[in-house]
Order: C-alpha cells, then sequence, then structure tokens
C-alpha cells in the first residue's frame, strides 16, 4: 500500500501560491480500523470538494456536521459548507431509521457519486459512521499545501460494535493529568470508536476532584509535586468542561471513587474516616497497597460518600459509577472497636463480609442516584449484591465466576489489558510496570472466556484498557503506554472474533501512523531487542542478532550517525571482530525512526583470577545508616563490618508496598570475592546501586529508579574475582528496594537463564 503523505509531500509550496491538487486517497472501505463488519466496495468515485454541503436537519446532526466540518478542515484544508436544504447531489447527509438492522451503535455508509449517506439508530451510530469516512480522507500536514478535492471509493458499509464496552481507563492519582491533556487523548480515542473513558480520579497518592463541601480534599489530600506550582486536582467546572468534550465525542465518562481502600488521600484531609483518628495522615508518597482504608463502622464515613455522589452525580450523566473496591486490607478493621461492632450488629462472618456490606452501602448511595455500580473483582469476596456489575482485574476468574452468577462485567485482565505494562523488553524499553504485553498479545484477547456459560455470555460488556500512572509522568508517557496497543482493543472489541486479522490490522496500522503523528500522539514503536545491555565485553568475536515485537524494518550504523532510512537495512545477524558501535533502529513506513539503541561492543581479555587463600564464605558488610538516594552522597564513615552469608541479608525487611520502616534506610556495602565457575563472559543482573567485578562497575551507578534488573557484562577466567556492591535502602520515585530482592544474577553470554550469585559462590578474605 502506498501512504498518501509520499504523495502530498510533493505538493509543496511554490511561489506565493498554494499549488492546487486532486488526491485519490488510496485508503479503501476495507483500510478502515475498527475493521467494520460488512464492506461493499464499488466502481466510482464521490469526489469531495469545497462545493460539497454538509445536510443537517436538527440540532443533533448540526452538531455532528459541524465536527466532521472540522476535522475535515483540519485534515485536507478544504472547507465544506454547512447546510440544511436538502440537496441531491454534492452532499454529506445523515438520518436515523429506527428498522435499520444493526444495533444502537451501528451505522450504514453509503458513498456513492452523488453521496456520502449515512444512516444509524442513534446519534451515535452516524457520529461513528463519520468517524469511517474521516479515516478515507488524507492528511494534508503542510499548511502551505492546498488539494481542491478528495476521491473517496464508492461503495457500502454496514457496521456494528460487537461489545458496548470498549474503554480506556486513565489513573489521574498517582500522577495528574491537565484536562488539556485528557481532551487530547479523548479526541483521538474517538477516532477509534472508543467509547468509555473511565477516570480514576482519587487514590491514595491524591484526591484530584474539587468537592465543595470538603475543601481541605483538594488541599491536603493532594501533594503537590516539587518544583511545580500547578494545580494538581479538577475543578467542578474543569470535569464538566471534560465530561462535554467527551459527550461530543459520543465517549461516556465513568469517573471512580476508590473505597473502602486506596482512600489515603482523603483521610490525609479527614483523619476521622480513619480507623485510626489519631494518625495525621499524608497522601501517600510510596507505590503500593496502604493499611489505612476508610472505616466501616463509622457512620461518617457513609455521610462523606453520600455527599460525593450528590456532587459529582450532576457532573457526570452517565449510567456507571465505579466505586473501587480493589486492594482493601483488613488489617485495621480487625482491630478497629466500631468495624467489629459493625460486624456484630450487623450479623456479619468476617472482614470479608464487612466489605461486602460496605460496597452495598455504596451501591445503595448510587442507586438512590439512578445510578449503577461497578467494582473491582475483589469486592466478589464476601459476596455482592444482585446488581452489582465487576470488573476483572486480577484475571479472568472473578470476571467468569460474576457473569455466569449473572453479574454484568467489563474485562480487564492485567496480563492483557494493562497497557502501562511493558510492550517490548523492559531491559530496552523505557521504565514501565512489570508484566509484559505486546501488541499482538492484545490484540488476540477474547473478552469472552471459554468459562462463561452460553446463555452469560450477554453479561460480557467488552474490555478496557487500564492505564496506572506511577511511571507516566507525562501525557508522551500515557500515550506510549497506549498506543498502539488501545487501537488493538478498539478493534477487538468492535470488529469482534471473526472479523479480527492481526496481520490485516498492521499493515492497516501503517496507514494510522500519519494521522497519529497528526495528532502528536507519541505511539510506541517497537525496538530492536536481542542484545539485552548496552555494553557489551567478547573475547573472540561476537554475533548480535536483533528482532522487533512486531514485524518493522530495523536500520543500523556502524560510524556513530544517526540511523535513517538510509542506513543499512538490518537483514541478518551481524558478526563484529573488533570494537565497534552500533546505533540501530526501527523505521515506519513514514520515515520516522523508533528510538535508538547505541550499544558499545569492546574486544576484551578474560580477566585473570586472583590467586588468593585465607578465604571464608560469606561476604563482609558495612552499613551507614540514613536516606540516600545515590550511593555519592554517603559521606560517613560505615559501621564496624560484619559478615552476611548470601546476598540477600543485605536486605532484613520486606512489606511489599504497605509500610516502609524508615529507620531500615541505609547504605551497605558489600565486599568480597564471587568464585567464577568457568572461562567465559558473564552478563551480571542486578537491581542493586552498583555492583563492581574485579575492579570493573558493570551496573550502572546512575540509575536511580531500582524497578527491574539492570545488566553489565565482563569476560572473567575460572577462579575467585574481587566483588563489591553496594546496596541503598531507600524511596525513590515512589519505589521503596525494601521492594526488591538484592541479588545479583549472572549467566554466561550464550546462556539463556540466569542463575543467582548464591552463598557456595561467594567469600571474604580472613587475612
Ligand atoms: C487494580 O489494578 N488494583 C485495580
Ligand atoms: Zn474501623
Amino acid at each position: 500500500m502506498k501512504f498518501i503523505y509520499i504523495l502530498l509531500s510533493i505538493v509543496t509550496f511554490l511561489g506565493c501560491t498554494p499549488q492546487e491538487k486532486n488526491e485519490t486517497p488510496q485508503i479503501g472501505l476495507n483500510d478502515i480500523t475498527p475493521l467494520p463488519q460488512k464492506v461493499m466496495e464499488a466502481d466510482g468515485i464521490f469526489s469531495l470538494s469545497e462545493k460539497t454541503a454538509f445536510y443537517f436537519h436538527n440540532e443533533e446532526t448540526k452538531q455532528i456536521a459541524v465536527f466532521f466540518k472540522d476535522k475535515i478542515l483540519a485534515y485536507t484544508g478544504m472547507s465544506i459548507k454547512l447546510s440544511d436544504e436538502k440537496k441531491d447531489n454534492n452532499v454529506i447527509q445523515f438520518h436515523l431509521e429506527d428498522s435499520l438492522k444493526v444495533n444502537d451503535e451501528g451505522y450504514k455508509l453509503t458513498v456513492d457519486s452523488n453521496k456520502i449517506d449515512v444512516v444509524a439508530k442513534t446519534y451515535r451510530g452516524i457520529f461513528y459512521g463519520m468517524q469511517s469516512v474521516l479515516q478515507l480522507l488524507p492528511i494534508v500536514t503542510k499548511e502551505e499545501s492546498k488539494i481542491t478535492s478528495v476521491e473517496i471509493p464508492n461503495g457500502k458499509i454496514i457496521d456494528e460494535p460487537t461489545y458496548s464496552w470498549r474503554g480506556m481507563h486513565l489513573d489521574v492519582s498517582r500522577h495528574f493529568f491537565s484536562i488539556e491533556e485528557i481532551k487530547k487523548q479523548l479526541d483521538v480515542l474517538a477516532l477509534f470508536k472508543i467509547n468509555k473513558f473511565h477516570w480514576h480520579l482519587t487514590d491514595d497518592q491524591g484526591w484530584r476532584i474539587e468537592i465543595k463541601k470538603y475543601p481541605a480534599l483538594i488541599t491536603k489530600g493532594v501533594k503537590t509535586e516539587a518544583n511545580s506550582n500547578e494545580k494538581q486536582y479538577y475543578t467542578q467546572n474543569e470535569v464538566k468542561e471534560v465530561v462535554a468534550y467527551a459527550q461530543e465525542r459520543f465517549i461516556d465518562v465513568i469517573p471512580e471513587i476508590e473505597t473502602p481502600g486506596h482512600a489515603v488521600a482523603a483521610l490525609s484531609a479527614y483523619s476521622d474516616l480513619a480507623c485510626n483518628k489519631d494518625i495525621i495522615y499524608q497522601p501517600r508518597e510510596l507505590w503500593g497497597v496502604d493499611y489505612n482504608i476508610f472505616c466501616a463502622g463509622n457512620e461518617k464515613v457513609f455521610d462523606f460518600i453520600a455527599d460525593v455522589y450528590d456532587e459529582i452525580v450532576p457532573l457526570f450523566p452517565y449510567g456507571y459509577y465505579h466505586a473501587g473496591g480493589d486492594e482493601a486490607p483488613k488489617r485495621n478493621w480487625e482491630k478497629c472497636p466500631q468495624c467489629q461492632k459493625r460486624i456484630k450488629v450487623e450479623n456479619l462472618k468476617n472482614e470479608a463480609e464487612l466489605q461486602s456490606y460496605f460496597m452495598a452501602r455504596v451501591e445503595k448511595i448510587i442507586q438512590e442516584h439512578g445510578k449503577i455500580m461497578i467494582g473491582w473483582d475483589e469486592i466478589l469476596e464476601g459476596g455482592i449484591t444482585p446488581t452489582t456489575n465487576i470488573m476483572s482485574w486480577q484475571g479472568e476468574e472473578g470476571g467468569i465466576k460474576a457473569a455466569n452468577a449473572g453479574h454484568d462485567v467489563i474485562m480487564t485482565p492485567l496480563n492483557y489489558s494493562y497497557l502501562n505494562f511493558s510492550q517490548g523488553d523492559y531491559r530496552v524499553e523505557p521504565m514501565a510496570h512489570g508484566g509484559y504485553i505486546p501488541l499482538e498479545k492484545v490484540y488476540n484477547y477474547s473478552p469472552i472466556p471459554a468459562e462463561i456459560d452460553e446463555d452469560k455470555k450477554k453479561h460480557i460488556l467488552g474490555m478496557q484498557g487500564n492505564i496506572w500512572t506511577e511511571y507516566a509522568y507525562t501525557g508522551k508517557d500515557i500515550e506510549y503506554y497506549a498506543y498502539p496497543r488501545i487501537i488493538a482493543i478498539a478493534e477487538l472489541t468492535w470488529s469482534g472474533e471473526e472479523r479480527k486479522d492481526y496481520n490485516n490490522f498492521l499493515t492497516r496500522l501503517d496507514n494510522l501512523y500519519p494521522t497519529l503523528d497528526m495528532y502528536g500522539i507519541n505511539y510506541h514503536i517497537p525496538l530492536p531487542e536481542g542484545p539485552t545491555a548496552n555494553g557489551i565485553a567478547f573475547t573472540d568475536s561476537l554475533t548480535l542478532t536483533f528482532n522487533t515485537t512486531h514485524p518493522i524494518p530495523m536500520k543500523y550504523t556502524l560510524d556513530g550517525s544517526k540511523p535513517n532510512e538510509n542506513s543499512n537495512t538490518y537483514t541478518e545477524p551481524i558478526t563484529f571482530a573488533s570494537n565497534a558501535q552500533i546505533k540501530i533502529a526501527s523505521l515506519l513506513p513514514t520515515g520516522k525512526v523508533s528510538t535508538v539503541r547505541n550499544i558499545d561492543i569492546k574486544k576484551v581479555k578474560l580477566k585473570e583470577a586472583h590467586n588468593i587463600t585465607n578465604l571464608a564464605p560469606g561476604l563482609e558488610m558495612k552499613t551507614v545508616d540514613g536516606h540516600f538516594k545515590e550511593a555519592s552522597e554517603v559521606t560517613e564513615k560505615p559501621n564496624e563490618s560484619t559478615i552476611i552469608n548470601t546476598i540477600a541479608d543485605a536486605n532484613k525487611t520486606f512489606d511489599w508496598g504497605k509500610e516502609i520502616d524508615t529507620t531500615n534506610f541505609r547504605a551497605v556495602f558489600l565486599k568480597g570475592f564471587v568464585e567464577i565457575p568457568e572461562d567465559g563472559v558473564y552478563y551480571f543482573a542486578s537491581k542493586q546501586e552498583q555492583v563492581k567485578i574485579s575492579d570493573s562497575v558493570i551496573i550502572n551507578p546512575n540509575y536511580t529508579l531500582k524497578r527491574f534488573p539492570l545488566e553489565g557484562t565482563i569476560a572473567l577466567k575460572k577462579g575467585m574475582h574481587p566483588i563489591e556492591i553496594i546496596y541503598l535502602n531507600n524511596a525513590v520515585k515512589g519505589w521503596a528496594s525494601d521492594w526488591n530482592d538484592v541479588e545479583v544474577t549472572f549467566r554466561k553470554a550464550n546462556e539463556e537463564n540466569y542463575k543467582v550469585i548464591d552463598s557456595t559462590m561467594i567469600f571474604h578474605s580472613t587475612e
């Protein structure tokens, strides 16, 4: 397939008058994404030009016509007229037809030589029909280019979505995103007929929505990031603005107010809503799960929640409200007299049932407003009301159980729909959460698991991509997570099992890059993977093999220059016999390149082992107490040394995500010898601050967020080599090193699997 932007690139500014040109898009009715259900191509074309009129017949169709008139102008530079006079020729027109054989979101699009005609049962259907038309238009990126008409191929599309829930979720608590950033996302999501935006507005790290009755929520419940004077919450007027913007794009906004867990930001403003009222709470700076949650025994909590809904229901005009319900540790409830009293009075079995009681109370508040509650799948633990809807995130099990019991379910199983998980090799990609979800895995997901009974399949409303933002600092980071995987979700939820075809999707994706570029989306381009470190040692020769998560050409240079479309194309493994520097990137058909990988290749000799006697098992450990973000901050003299038997012994406390023992913050210096089993080039991997082997620093000491192990290589002879490790017990960028294993693993260059440097391999001198 040729690309329209290549054609357009020859339409350049010449002299003072814009050059004029007709355009015949290479994009046909079968190239629309998500793939329409039925496409019938026909001979001939409709010529869209400034003489074409957009016919509207009421306020609703006028609004849609204005929306697409603006889009056509933005894409092509052509200004189409709006008209309320019926015309038979050269017109784009829409109307509603109740008897149309599609569902409420479906449409019929007919393009013939006289007109583009969109028919649907609803205005939403008409909007989607027009989004399909929009994808047939060229994008004229240069302001000075001027096209006078676009030829749109004749044919007919009859289309409807498979699922009614095609969504994206965004966490604005862990990091805050402005309404401009959110509107930008909504505008692009609408291109792919995404119809739900799940706005995760509250969590431990920040309460982000103004509630007038509780003003402290946005003064004490919001941690303003260092060096930022910007407001880090949404006023109710801003929320209205986002909802109106989404509504114009037929996207329903579903707010989430987390209860009973993920509530520390709220407790920071109103500590009397907690079980323990005497603590001064602060919005949580670390990621993870906090023990402090809303008290289930205190009526004030339910009054608070009712007041919050009184204020938010007028802002969100849709049926669904998400009440959270995930990750609520019951430790405080077990100790709280009020919670225990509630269990007794309500005749509940345990704290799991207390959570059910809590959620049922929240649901009642939501139902009093005529709305429907959704909760995360943990709320199944103690039982749910017959009217509760489930969002299945821990896997599919919760969704299967709920759907088979007759509850509506939205599938968001983390291993398929958590778009904050890495979409390539974590050693190559920018920081993301754990997990690995390449594009193909998302695309091939089917929201209806086989375990769902035939008559219960209707309870699966659809799927959404979730974006948690612990490691997303800017709107660009969100886009990198979302695109192109959210387009895969749009297709799998719209087109359904039978229509999907991954290879065909990839071809259409190539057509969509210019669109994403026009909207300024920072989408992921598969990076050249294979080598896992960016500095590689070798002794005789080294062969590097590169691959990408989906097929895309790779370009490389060996002269230090940045690769571009004219550079060498990677076609087969590259063998090196001497020092080299390879710069390699993936190249899209648009000419855009991915982030460049820069790999230094060094020919080295095996380092001699130390001939040393008087060794005993274990490493020498010295510590300095304090909170150090980098080893260079440690200036104090360490304490007396002790001997530890394994590297893991350097950390004594571990409490995943919950409470961090700050008295354990310290710098740890380990020193001794590691016994290398045989001659060879070794890869070492570690999350520690620094690993030095045989006097070479092989793990980067300047790396502060230790979420994943870094790798380094070194060539070593069999025998004893000095090893020094610096481990910092600290908390940096929301991550506590108490959550890390304190380990160093290794593999020989030709091996896949890592082994831990265990107690049999480490020694210290006894001299
Ligand atoms: C979740 O990821 N805790 C819903
Ligand atoms: Zn309590």
